[in-house]
């Protein structure tokens, strides 16, 4: 057994590791580049929104971040191989992926006045938002996670996946495809941490409960909304993106060195059931 004290530093170094987050120019993606590159780690962006994009690479920038961008829509395979691959052969490896962009599906079968909607009954969900979420939230991970092993099978790298707490509970005011996809999504982490464990490569997952960021439209930015979410969690509040940053650095360092195909519940124990 080793005598010597590890330190907080050394044991959550991800000191120039090569970092890509999807979906990264806003909210969750965006707390994770910041802890990232504030950290040292070799970040790149890579959103479908240009100006979103190259306002967080500047921020991050004069941050004092090593930070890159990449335009790339995650839904478009030939895209998001394009992007991965600029990646690698800027850096000539990649360390750690975090595969987090989603969007909403719009409320659930209860609005917020918790009456029914009638256009957001099951019969009415529109095939097109169904297809949408579907291909953003889960096969987007998918092929995320098929871009990025090719370059990590030989070293070895780290996979962080944004799911939900949506994956694992059913929910009355969050829409049926976004939870159905992040159920595929907990299980596809499960599935791809098996297979790939052999190769040093661990795939993990942060959870998140409601967080105030722009998905959705912004509607949790909006502090009627958040007092609404915020009585269901034991901590009365909801998320803010830095309450992700732990685990993100947790996942893409050696802290975390013999976990995958784990999730991190991030909700202020919302999941628990509510309290006072
Ligand atoms: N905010 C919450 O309450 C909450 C809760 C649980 C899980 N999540 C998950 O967190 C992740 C991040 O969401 P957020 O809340 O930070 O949202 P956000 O809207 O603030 O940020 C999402 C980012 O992804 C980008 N993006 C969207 N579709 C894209 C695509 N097809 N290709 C490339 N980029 C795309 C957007 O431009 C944006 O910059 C999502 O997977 C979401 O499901 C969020």
């Amino acid at each position: 057994m080793s005598s010597a004290t590890v330190k907080a530093g050394d044991l959550f170094n991800v000191r120039d590791l090569v970092t890509i987050v999807t979906g990264g120019a806003s909210g969750i993606g965006f707390a994770y580049a910041q802890v990232m590159a504030g950290n040292g780690a070799r970040v790149t962006v890579l959103d479908r929104n240009p100006d979103g994009l190259a306002a967080a690479v500047k921020q991050l920038s004069a941050d004092g971040g090593k930070v890159d961008g990449e335009i790339a829509d995650v839904t478009d395979l030939a895209q998001l191989r394009r992007a991965v691959d600029a990646v690698a052969q800027r850096h000539g490896r990649i360390d750690v992926v975090f595969a987090n962009v989603g969007i909403s599906a719009g409320p659930g079968f209860l609005n917020m006045e918790r009456r029914r909607d009638p256009q957001r009954a099951v019969e009415n969900i529109a095939e097109d938002l169904w297809d949408r979420v579907i291909d953003t939230n889960l096969s987007s991970v998918f092929h995320t996670i098929q871009a990025v092993v090719p370059h990590m099978k030989a070293h070895g790298g780290r996979i962080v996946v944004t799911s939900s707490i949506s994956a694992t509970r059913v929910e009355q005011f969050v829409g049926t495809p976004y939870v159905v996809a992040k159920a595929g999504v907990a299980q596809l982490v499960r599935q791809v941490a098996l297979e790939l464990a052999r190769y040093n490569i661990r795939v993990n997952a942060i959870a998140p409960g409601p967080c105030a960021t722009n998905i959705g439209g912004g509607r949790l930015q909006d502090p009627a909304n958040q007092a609404f979410f915020a009585q269901f969690a034991p901590q009365h509040r909801i998320a803010v993106p830095e309450d992700m940053q732990g685990a993100a650095l947790f996942f893409a360092s050696g802290a975390s060195s013999h976990v995958t195909g784990a999730h991190i519940v991030i909700d202020g124990g919302v999941t628990l059931g509510v309290a006072d």
